[in-house]
């Protein structure tokens, strides 16, 4: 396919959220039907390690790919589990056991992992451990977590991160970081800029990593 690299998509929530989520956490519907269109062919395998409230499980099934994914909230990962066809494709567990999990090789990754801003402590990849806080020991976290993906995927799949800059009292530059610590592991091929139509006023873009799986 051609490289894009600008993109506008509508800003629309499809799903209704569970009763026991606040608002915020799910990806728009118009984003992971674009790109699984792009990279994937009805019938292949689908993958999102930090799956949340199941928006890109939710969109492969309906477009004819095949769901698999990793949530370590339990109240998410039944949540989705339980509105899924491919319900035992979606594992509650800590995306860095991935290997362990026992799934089959996946023809594409697409997930927007937990973000986290220089400033927090608390660390959403130890749900908030105290001996696991900061920025760094999250950025060798995420690193850690996305060294496992080419043990579960096909040789040349595509991995497709949405990742957030995080603007604050101290400017979080999430983008460059993951493209850092992920690009460790497999080849970073382009950057997708998606501006958003429509949604809140202060989120009007977002950025879509767009890695291969070149490890051997
Ligand atoms: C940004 S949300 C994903 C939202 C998703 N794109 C959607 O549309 O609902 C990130 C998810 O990663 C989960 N998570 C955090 N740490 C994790 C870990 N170590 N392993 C697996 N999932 C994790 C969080 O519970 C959260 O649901």
């Amino acid at each position: 396919m051609t490289a894009t690299n600008f993109l506008t998509l509508p800003y629309r929530i499809e799903r209704a959220r569970p009763h026991f989520e606040e608002d915020g956490l799910q990806t728009p519907e118009s984003l992971l039907r674009h790109f699984i269109a792009a990279y994937t062919k009805k019938g292949q395998r689908v993958f999102d390690p930090f799956a949340g409230l199941g928006t890109s499980l939710f969109v492969a099934e309906e477009m004819g790919r095949i769901p698999f994914g990793i949530e370590a909230d339990e109240n998410r990962q039944q949540w989705v589990a339980g509105q899924l066809e491919n319900w035992t494709h979606l594992v509650c567990a800590d995306a860095a056991k991935m290997k362990t999990i026992g799934f089959p090789k996946m023809d594409c990754c697409i997930t927007c992992p937990p973000f986290m801003r220089k400033s927090d402590r608390w660390n959403p990849l130890y749900a908030g451990n105290p001996d696991k806080a900061g920025y760094q020991i999250y950025l060798k976290r995420m690193k850690f977590i996305f060294a496992q993906l080419p043990a579960i995927m096909k040789r040349n799949a595509p991995i497709i991160v949405q990742v957030d800059n995080l603007p604050g009292k101290t400017y979080t530059p999430l983008v460059a970081d993951m493209i850092s610590v992920i690009g460790k592991t497999v080849r970073l091929e382009n950057e997708v800029i998606i501006a958003w139509d429509g949604g809140r006023a202060d989120y009007r873009h977002t950025h879509c990593l767009i890695f291969k799986n070149t490890a051997p």
